[in-house]
């Protein structure tokens, strides 16, 4: 089984990939980390705790992170995910609270305490805890045994300014620190997540589930879906944050390439923006497998396969 910590910013999109991961036998959860995002730390981190318990998994510790960016103010979309930032189901408070070990020290420690090469960071939204622990603990760098993260593009520009995804402009420093670490990485942007829609009849077949989660992520998509649908005006709203799970279930659903990425942290017009060497032009180091397309129907089939198993 393969281990991993999961930073996310929940976020209807995250909670999905939360429970994508937790249906998976091959994927054994260690920890959840949380970070300012989609709303605020403490937001994020009580999300979290009420994916865990709505999937009976209580022993999965949730340990909060950054509450801010490495060196800007955050920036929140309540716009998209609401004001919890996972509105759509009526969830109750969840009894479960965060650790009080820091979500910095618990990415560190966690690395540490295993076989090197044997823990696997995914990160679902700014990349401020991860940056953070390598400047703190330079040494996670060779003993992570790689990051899947969301964010950056490549032909899809931007979704939350013309020239950048929301998780790379958030936080352009912590993805910066986190692209020059040599950590193995591999990036799932806009142009996959673009490629995965949520249409109406595939919202209808995660409906007609069995299972409080399936029954939450349809309610939580029906909400966050809304807004992408007429941002987009495509039959289907975009589902992020699960297909980093799903290139770890299944890696032969996705094509990419090893590349050089870097993201711009000095433009404000340009902030977030990754520049993705897809034809090799430069001698830069190749230091992500960026991937940019997926077998949609295959990732939905798998997606569905494995909520079905949840509570
Ligand atoms: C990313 O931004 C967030 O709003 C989503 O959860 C996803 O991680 C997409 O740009
Ligand atoms: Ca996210």
């Amino acid at each position: 089984r393969r281990r991993i910590i999961i930073d996310t910013d929940p976020g209807q999109d995250d909670a999905i990939a939360i429970m994508l991961a937790l249906a998976s036998p091959e994927l054994d959860v260690l920890g959840l980390v949380s970070v300012a995002g989609n709303v605020p730390v403490r937001q994020t981190a009580a999300n979290a705790c009420k994916i865990l318990e709505l999937a009976g998994r209580r022993d999965i510790p949730v340990h909060a992170g950054c509450a801010r960016p490495v060196r800007r103010d955050p920036v929140t979309a309540e716009h998209v995910h609401g004001q919890t930032g996972m509105d759509g189901p009526a969830l109750p408070e969840p009894t479960l609270r965060p650790a009080a070990q820091h979500g910095v020290d618990f990415l560190i420690d966690t690395i540490r305490a295993h076989p090197d090469h044997t823990v696997t960071v995914v990160t679902l939204g700014p990349m401020t805890n991860l940056a953070m622990a390598v400047i703190k603990a330079p040494d996670i760098a060779t003993r992570v045994e790689r990051v899947v993260s969301m964010g950056g593009a490549y032909a899809e520009c931007g979704n939350i300014t013309p020239s950048a995804e929301f998780n790379m402009f958030a936080d352009p420093d912590a993805a910066d620190i986190v692209l020059r670490s040599r950590m193995p990485l591999t990036l799932v942007p806009l142009d996959v997540t673009h490629r995965f829609l949520v249409t109406a009849p595939r919202l209808d077949q995660l409906r007609a589930l069995r299972g409080q989660c399936a029954g939450a992520a349809a309610e939580m998509l029906g909400f966050s879906g809304r807004f992408d649908l007429a941002k987009y005006g495509w039959d289907g709203a975009p589902l992020h944050d699960p297909c980093t799970i799903g290139w770890l279930l299944a890696p032969d659903l996705f094509t990419g390439r090893e590349v050089n990425v870097a993201v711009e942290v000095a433009s404000p017009l340009m902030q977030g923006a990754t520049a993705v060497d897809w034809w090799h032009v430069t001698d830069r180091p190749r230091n992500a497998l960026f991937l940019r397309d997926v077998d949609s129907d295959g990732l939905w089939s798998l997606l569905m396969d494995r909520l079905s198993r949840l509570p």
